[in-house]
């Protein structure tokens, strides 16, 4: 069975994912819908962060409320992973922004890094790896390998579509990081696309 795994179940996912799906989609509808889904899923992920208390006053009296506690780095996966990154800054406005760009060899599938910019990452920070598509899982591997060589111990994938296959690659060599996704579809294809998928996130978001 899958473990350490959340498809986040809501309407308007459902609702805007077969928008993404849907290949009639134009670039604008695409990126709005996108940014939808990614903010339910940022949503769910960043339930459980840690708090801590503090007193503040409202205008009639003290107060202990709340404010976040934990120190949250998010890694959106160039270039598609950008995508998701604009929705989470509603939410995170201050978190710290580190990137890594990954591109896939369209034969092999293989990922290549062609750049990485990261800010300093300690095992208390909560990190985020964001990017829509874990297709043969190649590129979030190679990235939460990158982030736990870096000192990263507390990491969470969040996608939009998730394949199988990449699925249990991430099961099997980071068992320790929980995934969160909107959809588990069927299959990659022989060119390692997902089935039934929404074709290339990048340039459907980016227009190219
Ligand atoms: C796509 C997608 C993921 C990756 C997923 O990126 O955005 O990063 O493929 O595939 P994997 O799980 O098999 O590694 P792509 O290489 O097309 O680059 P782009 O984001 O710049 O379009
Ligand atoms: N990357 C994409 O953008 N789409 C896929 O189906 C697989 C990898």
């Amino acid at each position: 069975g899958m473990k350490n795994i959340t498809l986040v179940k809501h309407t308007l996912i459902d609702h805007s994912l077969t928008i993404l799906r849907n290949k009639n989609t134009s670039t604008a509808e695409f990126r709005r819908h996108a940014g939808i889904i990614s903010k339910i899923l940022i949503l769910e992920a960043t339930k459980d962060l840690a708090l801590a208390d503090v007193k503040i006053f409202t205008p009639l009296a003290p107060f202990i409320g709340k404010k976040l506690k934990d120190r949250v780095v998010v890694v959106p996966v160039l270039r598609a992973g950008l995508a998701m990154l604009f929705a989470l800054h509603d939410f995170l406005p201050s978190v710290s922004v580190g990137f890594i760009g990954l591109e896939r060899d369209e034969k092999t599938a293989q990922a290549r890094e062609y750049y990485q910019k990261l800010p300093r990452i300690f095992s208390s920070h909560k990190v985020f790896v964001i990017d829509p598509m874990l297709a043969t899982g190649g590129s979030f591997d190679d990235t939460i390998t990158a982030l736990k060589i870096k000192g990263a111990k507390q990491l969470t994938v969040v996608s939009i579509v998730s394949a199988p296959e990449g699925i249990e690659r991430l099961q099997k060599k980071h068992p320790d990081v929980p995934i969160f996704t909107a959809a588990v579809d069927e299959k990659l294809n022989d060119r390692f696309f997902i089935v039934p998928g929404l074709g290339d996130f990048g340039d459907r978001y980016f227009g190219t």
